[in-house]
């Protein structure tokens, strides 16, 4: 119908509202499954909330800015398959608010880290990169080491993450705050870094 489509180009504020509904109606299309599907919804087996000192070393990571150099996601591409393992499934991040995934890899991938080297492997290079790759352009983090977890704050964020569905039970909440108070922050790094994509599938 000519008349109706004139009319629209012609009139922007139009055009415009009516690009945004549309663009809206796309877009819920698309994401409204993606929030139902099973799927993406439900942990892969063994994987559950993240352990009381994990818990803090996530959010360290988050604080240190990791995430600008180290991805979280291995892609479905052989070479990639090949190098880090498993392509990572939506399984895995259930309980990771905010997912970590990022395209930014100034250094390797990490969703497969965990296990791969010991835990003093990672203390000493998280202090000082350079003593066990010699290469390496990573910044240290020698305050990990000096700075200590806070264990009521680490209670409160799960009570958090029980109230939006994380199913932490009262008992674990409830030992939380004495089981990491006073750990160090490095610590708590490594123990996040070690549980990363432990219960992926194995091998490509
Ligand atoms: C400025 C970029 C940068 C930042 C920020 C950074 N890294 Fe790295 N990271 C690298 C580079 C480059 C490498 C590869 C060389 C090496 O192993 O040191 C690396 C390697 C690693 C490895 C070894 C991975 C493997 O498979 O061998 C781990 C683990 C790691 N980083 C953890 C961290 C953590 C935890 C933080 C935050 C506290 C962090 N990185 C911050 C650049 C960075």
């Amino acid at each position: 119908m000519a008349f109706g489509h004139e009319k629209l180009e012609k009139n922007v504020g139009l055009l415009a509202v009516l690009v945004a509904v549309a663009l809206s109606l796309g877009g819920l299309a698309e994401i409204i499954p993606l929030m139902r599907q099973a799927e993406a919804i439900t942990p892969l087996p063994g994987v559950k909330p993240y352990a009381p000192l994990a818990l803090a070393g996530r959010d360290v990571y988050i604080r240190e800015g990791c995430g600008n150099c180290h991805s979280q996601m291995v892609r479905t591409l052989r070479f990639e398959t090949e190098r880090y393992g498993h392509y990572s499934l939506a399984g895995e991040s259930v309980y990771d608010r905010p997912f970590l995934w990022g395209s930014k890899r100034t250094g390797p991938d990490l969703a497969r880290v965990g296990g791969r080297y010991p835990d003093d492997w990672h203390e000493v290079h998280l202090i000082d990169p350079r003593a066990v790759v010699p290469e390496s352009n990573m910044p240290a983090f020698p305050w990990l080491a000096d700075q200590t977890v806070d264990g009521s704050k680490v209670a409160a964020k799960m009570r958090t993450l029980q109230s939006m569905g994380d199913p932490y039970t009262d008992a674990e909440i409830e030992q939380a705050a004495a089981e990491v108070d006073g750990r160090t922050e490095l610590d708590a790094v490594v123990a996040y870094l070690q549980g990363l994509g432990i219960h992926a599938p194995k091998g490509g």
